[in-house]
């Protein structure tokens, strides 16, 4: 069993990767908003749903966090889709809604490891 969630945490680990991995791109690059990051976005999200429940683990889950943590790939998730319809409107993301998401991502990721 622990093995099983440990190959979950690795998954969840890759949604995070492709999310802030695509976001470094667009932030060296176009500034704009990809379909990896929607991608990224929605892998972590299932693997944190699974992680979410108590199984294959000798402690106790940090619900606080979690809930916390849902919150923010919820705001993520809206502003990936506000900045996409802005790109495509104007032709590009405005700098707020394209560095939130960076921020936002790396807050989340900063909770999980630092926050026990
Ligand atoms: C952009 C969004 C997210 C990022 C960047 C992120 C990042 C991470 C990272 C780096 C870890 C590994 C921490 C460690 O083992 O030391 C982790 C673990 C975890 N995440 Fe997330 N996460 C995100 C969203 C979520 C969401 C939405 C949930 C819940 C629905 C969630 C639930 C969990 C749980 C339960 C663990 C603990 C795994 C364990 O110790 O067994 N995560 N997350």
């Amino acid at each position: 069993m622990e093995i099983l969630r440990h190959a979950v945490v690795l998954v969840h680990l890759v949604g995070f990767a492709v999310l802030f991995g695509a976001w470094v791109v667009e932030a060296a690059g176009k500034r704009g908003i990809t379909r990896l990051m929607h991608w990224g976005l929605g892998i972590a999200l299932a693997a944190g749903l699974v992680l979410s429940a108590p199984w294959g683990l000798d402690h106790d889950l940090n619900y606080t966090k979690i809930g916390i943590k849902i919150v923010v790939l919820i705001i993520i998730g809206a502003l990936l889709g506000i900045g996409a319809g802005r790109e495509r409107k104007s032709g590009s993301v405005p700098a707020p809604v394209f560095w939130s998401i960076g921020v936002l991502t790396l807050l989340n990721a900063g909770l999980a490891v630092i926050w026990r």
